[in-house]
C-alpha cells in the first residue's frame, strides 16, 4: 500500500502490519523520510520536484518551498533512513534508472513515462503534447485541484499563474470548480484546458506497451551499470 501527502495514523499502520501489508510512503524531503521511517514505513518513495502529478509534500505549503530535485534527494535519503529508497520523478528511460540506482536507490517508480502507453488510455491530445514537451514546458500549479501538481504549461495553467489571476480555492474545492472546464476540454480534445499532468521528462515517454517500456528500461540500465 502506498501513501502520499502525509502518513497513516498509528492504528491504521498497525492494522496493515497485522495483515502483512508492506507500506511505501511517498516523501519529498529528508525530514519527511525520517518521519515515515519512524511511523513504520517499509520503504520510502523519494519524489523529486521533477515529478508529474501532485507533489507528495506532507504540508501543502512545503510543495513549492521545499522543491528538492531527485539528484539531491536520493543520496540524502539513502543516508538518512535504513529502509529502501524508491526514486521517482523525471525517470523515463534506462539512463534515469541507472542514475537513480547509482545514487543509492533500491528501485525506481515511473509515472509520466507510462502515460503514452496504450494501457494508460489518456486523451490523444494529451499524449501527443507530452511527446513535444521540453523539460521547461511543465510547471507546478495549484490551479487544477488546490494542491500543487506538475502539469504541462498549457493555456489554463499559464493564465492561472499570471500576477492578476485569482488565487485558487483550497483542495479539493478547486478540483470541483475546475471539473466542468476539464470535462469540456476532454470532450473537445483541447489540451490547453485539460488537467494534463506531466513530469519534466515527458518527452521521453514512449508510445509502446508498458511491458516494453519496463523491459527497455531494465535491460538498458543493467547494460549501463555493467
Ligand atoms: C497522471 C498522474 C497521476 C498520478 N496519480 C498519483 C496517485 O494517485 N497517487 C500517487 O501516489 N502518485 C500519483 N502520481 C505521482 C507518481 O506516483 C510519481 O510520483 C510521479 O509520476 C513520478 O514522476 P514522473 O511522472 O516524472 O515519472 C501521479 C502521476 C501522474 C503523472
Amino acid at each position: 500500500m502506498s501513501s502520499i501527502m502525509g502518513l497513516y495514523p498509528a492504528p491504521f499502520v498497525a492494522a496493515m502490519k497485522a495483515r502483512g501489508i508492506a507500506w511505501f510512503a511517498t516523501v519529498t524531503t529528508a525530514a519527511e523520510a525520517r518521519a515515515a521511517e519512524r511511523a513504520g514505513a517499509d520503504a520510502v518513495v523519494a519524489q523529486g520536484a521533477e515529478a508529474g502529478g501532485h507533489r507528495g509534500s506532507f504540508e501543502p505549503g512545503d510543495a513549492e518551498r521545499a522543491a528538492v530535485g531527485l539528484f539531491a534527494l536520493v543520496p540524502a535519503l539513502a543516508d538518512a533512513v535504513s529502509v529502501p529508497v524508491v526514486a521517482t520523478g523525471g525517470i523515463a528511460d534506462a539512463r534515469g534508472v541507472a542514475a537513480a540506482l547509482t545514487l543509492g536507490a533500491s528501485a525506481v517508480q515511473i509515472g509520466t513515462g507510462f502515460l503514452r502507453c496504450p494501457e494508460a488510455g489518456i486523451h490523444p491530445a494529451w499524449a501527443d503534447a507530452l511527446a513535444l514537451a521540453a523539460p521547461e514546458d511543465t510547471l507546478v500549479t495549484r490551479a487544477f485541484s488546490g494542491r500543487a501538481g506538475r502539469s504541462l504549461a498549457n493555456g489554463y495553467a499559464r493564465a492561472a499563474a499570471a500576477p492578476d489571476a485569482p488565487a485558487p480555492a483550497p483542495y479539493p474545492v478547486q478540483r470541483a470548480l475546475t471539473a466542468p472546464m476539464r470535462g469540456a476540454a476532454q470532450q473537445a480534445g483541447d489540451v490547453q484546458r485539460m488537467q494534463a499532468w506531466a513530469g519534466q521528462s515527458a518527452r521521453l515517454a514512449a508510445a509502446e506497451p508498458a511491458g516494453e517500456v519496463v523491459r527497455r528500461c531494465w535491460d538498458g540500465a543493467r547494460a549501463l551499470l555493467g
